[in-house]
């Protein structure tokens, strides 16, 4: 696609801030303001599309609230990751059929990449009457024009057109109170691993601007934020789409250059694409945290490759072997798939032994859950679940095995850590995250919220480190 395809003209942008006027005037007739409950679900990326849901509903002149009950508009911001992911909307989608009762002027949306779903989208239809708006990702930027049809018409709106995607900037957005904050870089994923609906529902790839990427992190620097994550299903592939000679490395390298107390952070970095030049460039960066995700799913190469992962297990770990080398410390964690369609024993027993051989710091692992239109929900899948389940537990107990030791190995060290809010253990109080993004509970005055402090380790277990501001 052409990059005048791509992008959202700003005349198409200035017009949906027209219809948020429009919404804002129809509301202030009203004695009290409207309501909006936002109920987001999935990955980081979803969270950041769920912030720009509500920058342009405050446009509108909505508050907000955590009840759907006390709301005037429901937004259910859904993933279809896994199949568990869905079943929880659907229960939550059941549930609104009573505030609707309650209340039928309430407005329910449903949006995100299950609204994507041909199948999902129809069912919505036919059988959950009671949702007003049903939009994909793709059609984020025009929800201001949708929400006003829908006020406008009194009729049920779909948006669901199957869109390679677009990039629209300039989209207000209400971020969360505190130092974190997430900043796409990409949209939509190339990759189509076999088992993946993301591809299908978040539309090609497509990257950001540099210049664009650079403003918003400035600003968020500026602003005191102090915790930056660069989102993107691939960041690796990172400007391919620009044809401008610019990658994920010389991003990093531009944005380490601007002036602040604060550390950037990346995910997810597909190794297909990892490069020694992405290494290089984060041991070089002082803002970079020396922190990696890098999921590798499985150790056996047969189940790589069909998996479409593109690399073998001994490409993996020469990547980890080079990244470990350049950054010594380094934080990494990883995402694992366990009984893909055909996997053995054995082979779940190569992922098990490869993460002993890494020796990841934390992991995110998941039993493979079969995906409608993906090519890996019409392979054979042979092995029960309870057998999978086991496989699982063998993972998960050799992980927190590591995590527990690597973690006990920070006793009595002093960490650099960034105080970002309260944990629930009364002894100690204030909850922060090293570096390496490993989670603190310390004891400390309040006041050292939002700060970058050092803390001396005490104590730890396979989740956390605990410790003493000094
Ligand atoms: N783009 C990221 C992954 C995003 S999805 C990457 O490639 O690293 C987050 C994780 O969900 C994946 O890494 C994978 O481990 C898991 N996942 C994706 N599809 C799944 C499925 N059908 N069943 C189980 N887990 C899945
Ligand atoms: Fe899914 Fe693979 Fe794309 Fe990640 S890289 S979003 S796992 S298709
Ligand atoms: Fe889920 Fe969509 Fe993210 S499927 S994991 S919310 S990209």
């Amino acid at each position: 696609m052409e990059r005048n395809q791509v992008l959202i003209p700003q005349a198409e942008l200035a017009r949906q801030r027209e219809f948020e006027e429009k919404i804002r005037r129809m509301f202030e007739g009203r004695e009290a303001h409207p309501v909006a409950c936002v109920d987001t679900f999935g990955c980081q990326q979803n969270v950041a599309d769920g912030q720009k849901l509500m920058g342009m509903l405050r446009e509108c002149g909505f508050t907000f609230t955590s009840e759907a009950g006390e709301a005037d508009l429901v937004i259910l911001n859904t993933c279809a990751i896994r199949e568990h992911a869905e079943q929880r909307v659907f229960g939550n989608l059941g549930a609104l059929t009573h505030s609707k009762r309650e209340n039928p002027e309430q407005v329910i949306c449903l949006c995100g990449c299950m609204a994507q779903e041909e199948r999902v989208s129809r069912r919505v239809k036919e059988s959950y009457r009671h949702v007003d708006l049903v939009f994909g990702p793709q059609a984020l930027w025009k929800f201001p024009e949708l929400l006003w049809q829908v006020y406008e018409t009194k009729k049920r709106v779909f948006s669901v057109d199957d869109e390679h995607g677009t990039i629209a900037e300039g989209i207000p957005v209400v971020r969360e109170r505190g130092v974190k904050a997430w900043v796409s870089i990409m949209y939509g994923c190339n990759n189509f691993c076999s088992y993946c609906i993301v591809p299908y529902v978040r539309g090609r790839e497509r990257s950001r601007d540099p210049e664009c990427v650079l403003r918003e992190v400035r600003e968020l620097v500026e602003a005191g934020y102090k915790d930056i994550t660069l989102l993107g299903q691939n960041v690796n592939s990172y400007g391919n789409d620009l044809h401008i000679g610019y990658d994920f490395s010389d991003l990093l390298s531009d944005i380490d250059k601007i002036p602040g107390d604060y550390l950037i952070r990346f995910m997810s970095s597909h190794p297909k694409d990892a490069t020694y030049k992405l290494f290089d460039t984060m041991a070089r960066c002082p803002h970079v945290a020396k922190q990696l995700h890098l999921p590798v799913q499985s150790g056996n190469d047969r189940v790589l490759r069909e998996m479409n992962r593109r690399y073998t297990r001994e490409q993996y770990l020469d990547l980890v072997r080079y990244a470990k080398e350049k950054m010594p410390g380094l934080v990494l964690t990883s995402d694992i798939i366990i009984g893909f369609p055909g996997e053995t024993e054995e082979e779940a027993m190569d992922t098990v032994s490869l993460v002993e051989e890494v020796g990841y710091d934390a992991l995110f692992t998941f039993i493979y859950s079969p995906r409608p239109g993906t090519k890996a929900a019409a392979m054979p899948d042979p092995a029960p679940r309870s057998e999978k389940q086991k496989w699982f537990d063998k993972l998960c107990q050799a992980q927190n095995a590591i995590s527990a030791s690597l973690h006990a190995a920070y006793i009595g060290k002093t960490l650099r850590v960034l105080v970002d809010g309260r944990s629930d253990d009364g002894d100690y109080p204030l909850a922060g995250r090293t570096e390496g993004n490993r989670l603190v509970r310390l004891k400390g005055d309040e006041d050292l919220m939002g700060q970058f402090i050092n803390v001396k380790i005490t104590d730890s277990n396979t989740w956390a480190l605990y410790g003493q501001a000094e």
